[in-house]
């Protein structure tokens, strides 16, 4: 089969790989019909990510049609359309069962903190990924869902991450009816973030990000106020003048650890390796917030960071919550919600590329070209 292969940084191309195979009784093998490259993806492009071998598939989200299934999968059967959430899990330890899907303990012997992710380096498993024909998906009972007819493939790819992501960081926030939420990022989980934050109760939606083509986007599609970080001496004196010197009630850090905006921790994070990222979004986050508010944290961070302004969050007394997205925990309102209408999930999907010119796109992606906003991958026949 034709599969995505990672080559080291900055170098992935598409090889040739032997067809999975059921490999334990509740495995099923899924022929990828829709994938998508996400921000997350960049962090492994980039060599960011501990443990991401030469030949390692990535893609983490996509969806397709069950192919084969093992001896003992019930819920599934060829020829079913299924979405399958980004996190590999078994449904039943400890953690699955207080519904933290992303924190499995069962599905990852390399580390104790972040459970199973497709594609996503030994460091999560192990897992080869979606951006290929086919992909094995292990406790097949427990994550995949068929599609509802009425869904689109577009839409429902985003279903996999970007979008109950999003909506995750919002629930985070713990949004109270009237809040001011800021953003930062404008990336897909960003927008999709501030969108839900409305659909929570938010009286204010602010998104801060520096590609204005995205703070166009957030305005439109998330009907959000928009900051341009890069038009200010410091952002986060701007967000303390918007809100009357208090602070916003809730601040999502949409980011993670590649974010822009101070020289110097790009030169110690990006240039050096002298720590996994740097924190430019949190600290912008932990000032912005007001005294007593809530910090949510969606974008993802490495194992080791300095210069994270723990003192300053603890003493304004903030509630910092943050994880990977428990995917499938949030498709049953999100279904509700898109069905209803209240959003239309592919309206942030700038690119559509195939599978075999799939290093152009990891190239447009992470440097945003040609106003990138989420880019989706297409295989033959569709
Ligand atoms: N927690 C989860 O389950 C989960 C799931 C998916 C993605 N993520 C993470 O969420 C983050 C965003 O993902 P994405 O797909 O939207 O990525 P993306 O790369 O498309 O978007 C990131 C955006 O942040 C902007 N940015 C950079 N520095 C900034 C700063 N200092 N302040 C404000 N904006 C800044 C960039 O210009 C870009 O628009 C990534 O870190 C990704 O790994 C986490
Ligand atoms: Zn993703
Ligand atoms: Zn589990």
């Amino acid at each position: 089969m034709r599969a995505m292969t990672y080559r080291g940084p900055y170098k992935v191309r598409v090889d040739e790989k032997d067809m999975p195979a059921i490999e334990h009784p509740n495995d099923a093998i899924v022929r990828v019909t829709r994938a998508a490259i996400c921000g997350s993806d960049l962090h492994l492009y980039h060599g960011m990510m501990p443990d991401t071998r030469i030949g390692h598939t990535f893609g983490h989200e996509f969806i397709g049609v069950v192919e084969e299934v093992g001896s003992s999968v019930q819920n599934l059967a060829p020829g079913d359309r299924v979405m399958v959430p980004f996190n590999v899990f078994c449904g039943s330890c400890y953690f699955c069962a207080r519904g933290l899907f992303s924190n499995c303990h069962n599905v990852n012997p390399n580390a104790t903190a972040v459970g199973g992710i497709y594609g996503y380096s030994h460091t999560c498993g192990g897992y080869d990924g979606g951006q290929a024909e086919y992909v094995r998906v292990p406790f097949a009972d427990v994550g995949p869902s068929r599609i509802p007819e009425w869904l689109d493939d577009d839409d429902a790819v985003l279903f996999t991450d970007a979008l109950p992501t999003g909506y995750f960081g919002a629930q985070l926030g713990d949004i109270e009816e009237g809040d001011v939420v800021v953003v930062f990022g404008a990336g897909p989980v960003g927008l999709f973030a501030a969108r839900s934050a409305w659909l929570m109760g938010a009286g204010r939606v602010i998104v801060v990000d520096h590609l204005e083509y995205r703070l166009e986007k957030a305005r439109t599609f998330a009907f959000a106020e928009t900051y341009n970080f890069a038009e200010y001496d410091d952002i986060v004196v701007e967000m303390k003048r918007t809100t009357g010197y208090l602070g916003a009630d809730v601040v999502i850090d949409a980011v993670g650890a590649e974010a822009d905006g101070n020289f110097t921790q790009h030169v110690t994070s990006a240039m050096l390796k002298l720590q996994g990222g740097s924190p430019v979004a949190l600290n912008w986050a932990i000032d912005s917030v007001r005294k007593g508010g809530t910090v949510s944290v969606v974008g993802a961070y490495g194992p080791l960071f300095s210069a994270v302004k723990f003192g300053d969050a603890m003493n304004k007394g903030l509630t910092i919550r943050t994880n990977q997205c428990p995917v499938k925990r949030q498709w049953p309102r999100l279904l509700e919600h898109v069905q209803n209408g209240y959003l239309k999930p592919s309206d942030i999907v700038t690119h559509t590329i195939p599978l075999e010119h799939i290093a152009d796109g990891y190239h447009i992606f992470s440097y945003k070209l040609d106003e990138v906003i989420k880019p989706l991958v297409s295989f033959d026949g569709g």
